[in-house]
């Protein structure tokens, strides 16, 4: 459904941009837009934007979020080198480098945004107590994130300590909002999200305040809601 969506998205337009997510996830996502890819699929017109980008690892990391997706997705379709996009954490000025994407990231107006979840609610790595008008910048990440994701690292001492991340309203300005979440644990964040009041305590709460939002469930991560019909 997801991949639906992106494909509707990158046929319907002459010069489309994509945001795209990071995390386990996205990684069914990005392997059936592959396999279309290889259907006939051209994102040859495309530019694909990242949400955000841990600091402090080697450029050529294997868990940089630039070369996650260079390897999933766009090393495997037809999209033109130099068409990804995202902050550059080798930047010697990292806060020049924030505004440099930021203004990026508006100019060029991102017609659909995929998004995951974190456990804690975060959306990119807006942490919980991120502004809603906050906007591309370094961030600390929480121990819960770095345990989360201490399985893409092998241990969580190996996770960074900061991100780039583009900001919770940097987020809300693209034309339309996918946020996809699978399994039991993200099942709280999901209710809080989706039911509970807007909030910086729980950045994606901030979906709710925008036009065109869509969150896609599997049942597991679905089974915390409570006012579902039927
Ligand atoms: C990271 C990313 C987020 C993503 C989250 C969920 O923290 N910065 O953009 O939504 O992971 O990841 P997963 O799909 O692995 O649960």
């Amino acid at each position: 459904m997801v991949a639906d969506l992106v494909e509707g998205f990158i046929n319907g337009r002459l010069r489309p941009s994509l945001g795209l997510a990071t995390g386990k996830t996205m990684e069914p996502v990005f392997a059936e837009l592959v396999r279309r890819g290889e259907q006939g699929l051209s994102f040859a017109g495309a530019h694909a934007y990242l949400l955000d980008e841990y600091l402090d690892l080697d450029r050529g990391d294997p868990c940089a979020y630039r070369n996650v997706v260079q390897r999933l997705l766009v090393g495997q379709i037809d999209l033109p080198p130099g068409a990804l996009h995202g902050p550059n954490a080798q930047a010697v000025d990292v806060l020049a480098e924030c505004a440099r994407y930021e203004q990026q990231v508006r100019e060029t107006s991102i017609g659909l945004q995929l998004l995951g979840i974190g456990s804690n609610g975060h959306i990119a790595f807006n942490e919980p107590g991120s502004p809603l008008d906050s906007t591309t910048r370094v961030v600390e990440l929480s121990e819960r994130t770095r345990a989360d994701n201490a399985r893409f690292f092998g241990d969580v001492r190996s996770v960074p300590t900061r991100a780039i991340t583009q900001g919770v309203a940097t987020i809300g300005a693209a034309a339309q909002l996918v946020l996809l979440a699978c399994g039991v644990h993200k099942a709280e964040a999901v209710a809080r999200a989706i039911e509970g009041p807007v909030t910086a305590a729980i950045p994606a709460s901030a979906l709710q305040l925008h036009p065109d939002a869509t969150v896609v469930l599997d049942s597991a991560a679905s089974s915390h809601l409570t006012l579902t019909a039927g």
